[in-house]
């Protein structure tokens, strides 16, 4: 039953559509209306600039941070944490106040995963500012972060079910990935540079 509640919980955290709060609110800009439609922190960076893009990363960051502490609270086992911080990336994923459409997970992941894997939070973020810094597709970068989420947790030997959780998570991840990867090999994604005036 904690379990449950967890999941549920989080889930209702993590469906809280930040991105589309800030731009609506302090920019009377609909993010679903512009650049890559998506309501995450890069299409707020390419849409509306840097400063609402911190805020957006920070508080969907923040959504996983916040299903993890659910989890240690409410049942305070590690498996309960961990299903907390996937409840928070389906609600993110797979809004409830949006009709069960949704960001892409990736804020939300690395809030996961800086609670529950310090190190892997490490490469991960590494890999992705590299791929971004060279090509500047942070489509892309999140993609193979994603990938390496379980890759990282698997070779620094953690617990089983943290590595089963990686895969979950990259999964989910990957799957809202889509139409970035269908851009990607067509050769139409956009590099990403810092906006302040919407493009649709
Ligand atoms: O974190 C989301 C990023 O990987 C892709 O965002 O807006 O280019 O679809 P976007």
């Amino acid at each position: 039953m904690e379990y449950v509640l967890v999941i549920i919980t989080s889930y209702l955290i993590g469906s809280i559509p930040n991105g589309l709060i800030i731009g609506q609110y302090f920019y009377k800009v609909d993010l679903r209306q512009f650049g890559s439609k998506n309501i995450g922190a890069t299409n707020a960076y390419r849409t509306l600039g840097p400063r609402p893009a911190f805020w957006v990363f920070l508080t969907d960051a923040l959504k996983g941070v916040a299903g993890v502490l659910l989890g240690q609270y409410i049942a305070g086992t590690a498996l309960a944490e961990l299903a907390g911080g996937i409840g928070a990336i389906a609600g993110h994923n797979w809004s409830a106040f949006l009709k069960f459409k949704g960001g892409r997970g990736v804020a939300t992941g690395l809030g996961v995963i800086a609670m529950i894997a310090p190190k892997v939070t490490l490469i991960v973020f590494g890999v992705w500012a590299i791929i971004v810094y060279f090509t500047r597709y942070v489509s892309l970068a999140s993609i193979v972060a994603a990938a390496l989420v379980p890759i990282s947790m698997w070779l620094l030997h953690a617990r089983q079910e943290f590595f089963y959780f990686g895969i979950l998570a990259a999964l989910f991840v990957i799957v809202r990935h889509r139409p970035n990867i269908e851009r990607l090999l067509k050769g139409d994604e956009p590099k990403i540079k810092a906006g302040g005036t919407p493009e649709s």
